[in-house]
């Protein structure tokens, strides 16, 4: 099957440059019409520019169709007049990448409330501005696809990112609740994990290296998840350098203890975090499914 999103039409935040440009571009290189949003602030989040209509030229440049946006996703309102612009503009909305951000970091001593606070309202409650008012959207169209932009800072942890790593993990939990408020209405809901070569990254990561890790190499997973083509949900996608692969929370099966104590936990520790065989769960449901099953054959 070839992958097209002719007559869809897309909301890409933060994308004006680095990965949300790159995003845009595939998916109008793939027949979407694009609402570029981008606050268009330097790396930490702060200031404003017109970065969205540099984007918007090179999409048209292309033959293809796109409006710039420059509200920010870190206001309920802000999510609004996203949501209605495209609407007003193209009747519809298919797909919804929640990527704009930045960085503040500091280890967690040091860390000011503000530098806390608008993080997570940017990363975090970013997604929910837009979500809360395209899910009606996608309710009456009984379609959508949406890729929320997480990070391995928040899978597995990275130093000095405690308000970036808990907004990040945040979308995870984002992504479990809707992908099954979602999956009636045919609305799909993804998490990526990129690695890419932009000014988030460039002090970050060896020169050497950065030559191998262009945006435009993580766009296509993008792209394939966001398409009508791609039936996945609840998945965590990471991609970079050309390379892709799937991150997941797994259980393991549970080790009862009689009348349990510490010390007994102590001593099956090692069998407690033992992660051979444990799984992803798609809901609630099927981790107590497995519970009673273990029980009853036990
Ligand atoms: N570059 C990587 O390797 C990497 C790795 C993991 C996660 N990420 C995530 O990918 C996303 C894109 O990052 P990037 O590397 O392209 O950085 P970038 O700085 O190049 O792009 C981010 C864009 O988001 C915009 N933005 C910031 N706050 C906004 C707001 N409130 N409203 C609207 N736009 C806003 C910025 O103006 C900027 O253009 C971010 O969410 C980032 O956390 C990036």
């Amino acid at each position: 099957m070839t992958v097209s999103l002719q007559g869809n039409t897309a909301l890409v935040t933060g994308a004006g440059r680095g990965l949300g440009r790159a995003f845009a571009l595939d998916l109008a290189r793939h027949g979407a019409k694009v609402l570029v949003n981008d606050i268009g602030g330097d790396v930490s989040g702060r200031g404003e520019g017109r970065v969205a209509d540099e984007v918007v030229r090179e999409i048209k440049d292309m033959g293809g169709d796109a409006l710039a946006n420059y509200d920010s996703v870190a206001t309920y309102e802000g999510g609004f007049n996203m949501v209605k612009q495209a609407m007003d503009a193209w009747g519809r909305l298919d797909i919804i990448c929640s990527n704009a951000g930045f960085l503040r970091d500091q280890a967690v001593h040091n860390m000011k409330e503000e530098d806390w606070r608008d993080i997570i309202d940017t990363h975090l409650t970013g997604a929910y501005n837009i979500l809360r008012h395209a899910w009606p959207v996608f309710r009456q169209q009984a379609y959508g696809r949406v890729v929320l932009t997480s990070s391995n800072s928040g899978f597995v942890g990275n130093f000095g990112q405690a308000n970036y790593g808990a907004a990040k993990a945040g979308l995870i939990g984002l992504m479990n609740v809707l992908k099954l408020e979602g999956a009636k209405y045919n609305v799909n809901v993804n998490c990526l994990g990129p690695g890419a070569a932009t000014r988030m990254t460039e002090n970050l990561v060896p020169e050497e290296r950065l030559k191998t890790m262009g945006p435009e190499l993580v766009a296509p997973a993008v792209t394939y998840l966001c398409s009508p083509q791609c039936d996945a949900s609840g998945m965590i996608i990471e991609a970079s350098s050309g390379d892709f692969g799937r991150a997941a929370i797994v259980r393991n099966g549970r080790v009862h203890i009689d009348d349990p104590t510490a010390d007994k936990v102590e001593a099956r520790w090692s069998q407690i975090t033992d992660l051979n065989g444990a799984q992803p769960y798609w809901n609630m449901q099927q981790t107590f499914d497995q519970y009673y099953a273990s029980k009853s054959a036990s």
